[in-house]
């Protein structure tokens, strides 16, 4: 091996870091997202192959190598295919934890072959990132496995809290701390190195399992930020840069979409962490009143000549959007109105949904043009001069309770839909969002409400809307 070869192995690992950070930053928009990808993913495959000449060149039969690498590289790659194929948008948030989960795993397992590798006299700044590099990857397997159970499921969505939870959690949490400095301090020990894989274990369990399931995104992008620091970690412990360069990029994304999702919500990611809010999602209740002010309904034929004779109609989407699968039909009403001659745009919310960025997928997929769906920032200032806000499946995040202190949406950042001559909202009950209070947004005078699955009144209001202009 020469320093040649050294060299050109640097080089080349430097192209696969820049492929991952170009391709991050074309996922900034979701008309280069695709190619992003793709370009992150191409760097990826191309660190893969470069690790497997590696792995030859450090001792392993060439034969082994190509034969470990490509056994591995297939399985993967057809897990990932098959799972990208199959699974639902809706469901996207507890594949991501099941991929965070994977990635934590293995950078733990990493860690922990070089610490059955280490002598007893191996360097503090190897030994250092092998351990943190198991607490880390750990706390985030039985964390992710946990959140991705809540979200498919698996495990109830509310709080699970075992009898002295908090002190059980405490006490794993300093049993994993001080099973870092013990075998910090004895490299080669296999004690320290098992009561530091079971307490960090342990300590995952335990800090997600109170938490509720309407948290689980934050609690996800959080591992997930998590499982880019184990990587770096077992990075420095392999002394491999490209392992450092992927897992602190997965790592700062992470921690800044955590911070976002939190300031969208008004949160602190330590008040989710401890848990509490976010108990249950949408609370059920009948038709009807909402801080005793009754709500008015509507019909659907009464939208469709509001809709059709507007100049300027806002689209405000929401996760009922999402848990109706209705986001053709949204499109398709969009499509129809905007052929009218009507000004249609869709105000995107940066928490609507249950997941970052879930509003602007599901409406890319069904061909939204990009250039009707606006943000926060620059929907509010169209709110007053829009004939219809069609507010499909959306709850807190339009709530004008917002804007005042004691009670629990206050702060947030809420799209200003009352400021719309009139507003339509499309739900099936008065029942509650995912904060579990009224949205004084429905027993506004100019609010009428249009009950029902927003799919079917999607349809209803198609339909309409096509036999009214026919
Ligand atoms: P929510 O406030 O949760 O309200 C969704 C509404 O959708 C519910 O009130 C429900 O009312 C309605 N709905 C459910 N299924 C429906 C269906 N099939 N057809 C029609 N309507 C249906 O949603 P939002 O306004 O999008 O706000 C998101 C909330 O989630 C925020 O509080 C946010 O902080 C929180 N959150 C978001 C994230 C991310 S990253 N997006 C992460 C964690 C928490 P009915 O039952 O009456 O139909």
């Amino acid at each position: 091996m020469t320093t040649t070869d050294t060299g050109v192995r640097s080089l080349l690992y430097l192209a696969c870091a820049v492929a991952f950070v170009v391709g991050l930053h074309l996922m900034n928009s979701p008309r280069t997202a695709r190619r992003g990808n793709a370009i992150s993913a191409f760097g990826m495959g191309a660190a893969v192959v470069i690790a497997g000449v590696h792995a030859a060149e450090a001792g392993f039969e060439w034969t082994a190598a190509l034969v470990v690498l490509i056994i591995a590289v297939a399985t993967g790659a057809l897990i990932g295919a098959l799972t990208g194929r199959r699974v639902k948008m809706t469901a996207m948030p507890q594949l991501v934890s099941a991929f965070n989960m994977v990635g934590g795993g293995a950078a733990a397992l990493i860690a922990v072959d070089e610490t059955l590798r280490a002598s007893a006299n191996a360097a503090i700044s190897a030994a250092v990132p092998t351990a943190l590099g198991i607490l880390i990857g750990s706390v985030t397997v039985t964390g992710s496995l946990i959140a991705a159970g809540k979200l498919q499921g698996f495990v109830s969505g509310n709080p699970i809290r075992l009898p002295a939870h908090r002190m059980l959690e405490a006490t794993a949490v300093a049993v994993a701390l001080l099973a870092v400095i013990w075998s910090v301090l004895t490299p080669d020990g296999m004690a320290p190195l098992a009561v530091l894989v079971v307490s960090a274990l342990s300590v995952g369990l335990l800090v997600v399992l109170p938490i509720g399931g309407a948290d689980m995104p934050v609690v996800i992008s959080l591992l997930n930020a998590c499982t880019g620091i184990a990587v770096a970690m077992a990075g420095f412990a392999l002394g491999s840069t490209i392992m450092i360069v992927a897992g602190a990029l997965v790592g700062s994304a992470g921690t800044i979409l955590s911070v976002l999702m939190g300031k969208a919500m008004n949160r602190s990611i330590a008040s989710i962490v401890i848990g509490g809010f976010g108990v249950g999602g949408e609370a059920s209740a009948e038709k009807g009143d909402a801080a005793g002010t009754p709500a008015r309904e509507t019909t659907a034929d009464d939208v469709a000549i509001q809709l059709a004779y507007a100049h300027k109609v806002m689209i405000v989407p929401g996760y009922g959007l999402a848990a109706a699968r209705a986001q053709r039909e949204c499109a398709d009403l969009g499509n129809l109105l905007a052929e009218r001659g009507i000004d249609v745009s869709y105000a995107i919310h940066p928490v609507a949904g249950r997941m970052p960025g879930q509003m602007n997928v599901l409406l890319a997929e069904a061909n939204v043009p990009y250039e009707q769906l606006h943000d926060l920032d620059g929907s509010n200032p169209e709110f007053p001069l829009a004939d219809v806000a069609l507010v499909v499946g959306a709850n807190d995040v339009t709530n004008p309770a917002a804007r005042r202190p004691g009670n629990a949406v206050s702060g947030m950042p809420i799209l200003d839909v009352d400021k719309a001559k009139s507003v339509v909202v499309l739900k099936r009950s008065m029942g509650h969002g995912y904060a579990g209070i009224d949205n004084e947004l429905f027993t506004e005078p100019n609010t009428t409400m249009l009950f029902g699955d927003a799919k079917t009144s999607l349809q209803q209001l198609l339909s309409a809307i096509k036999t009214l202009v026919a």
